[in-house]
C-alpha cells in the first residue's frame, strides 16, 4: 500500500468512528446538536487521528486503546478551530471549505459548540480512565497539552503578539510548541504511554518538530496556498499582523527552517525500531502539503 492508501485507510477507519459518534448525538435544542455536527461534518485532514493509529500501529499497540484517545483529540482539536475562527480571534469567515461556525450559526451558539465538544471529549477520557493506570496517564497527558499549559498557552500568546514585529525566536517557538506542537504530540505520545512507555521520549520529540513544521507550513500556505484546496482564507495573517514564521524569518527563510524541521523528524524517527515507513512519509506529506 503506498502513503496515500495507507492514509486514506486510517481516515476511514477513523470517519467511521466519527460518523458514529456524531449520528449518536442526542442533546438539545437542535442548535446546538447541529452546530457540533457541522463542524465534524464538513471535512478535515484528521492528521491527529491518523497520527494517533498510525504510531499504534508503529509500536504494536492493539487498535481499541487508542481509537477514543483518537477521537477525544479531533474532538478537542475542532472546538480549538471554532474558537479560533471567531471574531474576537483570528475573523476567519472559512473554515474546511465552508462558512465557519460563527457565521452559520451566530458567535454564541459556536462559543458553546466548542464547549460542548471539549467537554464531550473530557467526558470520553474520564470513561477511559476507568480501564486501568495507563488509560489515566494517557488522559492526563492529552489534557496537560490542550489546557493552559499547552494549545491555550500558545493561543494567548499568539494574540499577545499580533502586530509584534521583532525578531524574537524564543516567543516563535513558544507559540508554536504550544498552540500547535502540544495537540500534534499528544496523539503519537498516548500510544506510547498505552505501550507500556515504549519510544515515550523519541515520540514527545517527534511530535513537537512535527508541530512546528506543520505550523510553518501553515504559515507558508497562507501565503502560497489556494483557497480551493486550503478550504480557509488566504492572506489573513499578515492582515490581522499575526506572529508567524514567514513574519519573522520571511518565506524563504521559513521554508528552509521547515525542511530543518523535517530532517530532525526524519532523524528522530530513525532511531524507533519497526516499521516507520508510514510516518517518514508523513513528515514529507507535512513539508510539501497544499491543504
Ligand atoms: C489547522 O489544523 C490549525 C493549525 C494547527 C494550523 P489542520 O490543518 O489540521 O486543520 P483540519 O483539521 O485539517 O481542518
Ligand atoms: C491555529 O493556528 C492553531 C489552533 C490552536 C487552532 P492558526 O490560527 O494559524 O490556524 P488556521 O490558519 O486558522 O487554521
Ligand atoms: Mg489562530
Ligand atoms: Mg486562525
Ligand atoms: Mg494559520
Amino acid at each position: 500500500m503506498d502513503f496515500n492508501e495507507k492514509y486514506g485507510a486510517y481516515l476511514n477507519e477513523f470517519n467511521a468512528v466519527l460518523q458514529d459518534f456524531c449520528n449518536n448525538l442526542d442533546c438539545r435544542p437542535d442548535i446546538l446538536k447541529d452546530s457540533l455536527k457541522y463542524s465534524l461534518e464538513i471535512g478535515g485532514k484528521r492528521i491527529r487521528p491518523v497520527l494517533c493509529l498510525a504510531t499504534a500501529d508503529l509500536l504494536g499497540v492493539e487498535r481499541k486503546k487508542v481509537m477514543n484517545f483518537a477521537l477525544a483529540t479531533e474532538l478537542i482539536h475542532t472546538y480549538s478551530l471554532i474558537h479560533d475562527d471567531l471574531p474576537e480571534m483570528d475573523d476567519d469567515d472559512f473554515r474546511r471549505g465552508k462558512p465557519s461556525n460563527h457565521k452559520v450559526f451566530g458567535t454564541g451558539n459556536a462559543v458553546l459548540a466548542g464547549d460542548g465538544l471539549l467537554n464531550t471529549a473530557y467526558s470520553i477520557l474520564l470513561k477511559e480512565c476507568r480501564k486501568g493506570t495507563e488509560f489515566i496517564s494517557a488522559a492526563e497527558f492529552i489534557s496537560d497539552c490542550a489546557g493552559i499549559y499547552g494549545m491555550i498557552a500558545g493561543q494567548s500568546a499568539d494574540l499577545l503578539h499580533e502586530n509584534d514585529k521583532s525578531f524574537n525566536e524564543p516567543t516563535l517557538n513558544f507559540i508554536y510548541e504550544n498552540k500547535t506542537g502540544k495537540l500534534l504530540t499528544a496523539p503519537v505520545v498516548v500510544p506510547a504511554i498505552l505501550g507500556g512507555g515504549r519510544c515515550y521520549s523519541e515520540l514527545k520529540a517527534f511530535g513537537r518538530d512535527l508541530g512546528a513544521l506543520f505550523q510553518i507550513t501553515d504559515d507558508i500556505l497562507d501565503i502560497e496556498g489556494e483557497f480551493a484546496s486550503l478550504g480557509k482564507s488566504i492572506g489573513k495573517d499578515c492582515k490581522e499582523g499575526k506572529f508567524t514564521s514567514v513574519a519573522v524569518y520571511g518565506l524563504d527563510g521559513a521554508k528552509l527552517r521547515a525542511d530543518v524541521l523535517a530532517e530532525r523528524c526524519r532523524a528522530v524517527l530513525e532511531g524507533i525500531d519497526g516499521n516507520r515507513d508510514f510516518l517518514v512519509r508523513l513528515v514529507d506529506y507535512v513539508r510539501n502539503r497544499k491543504n
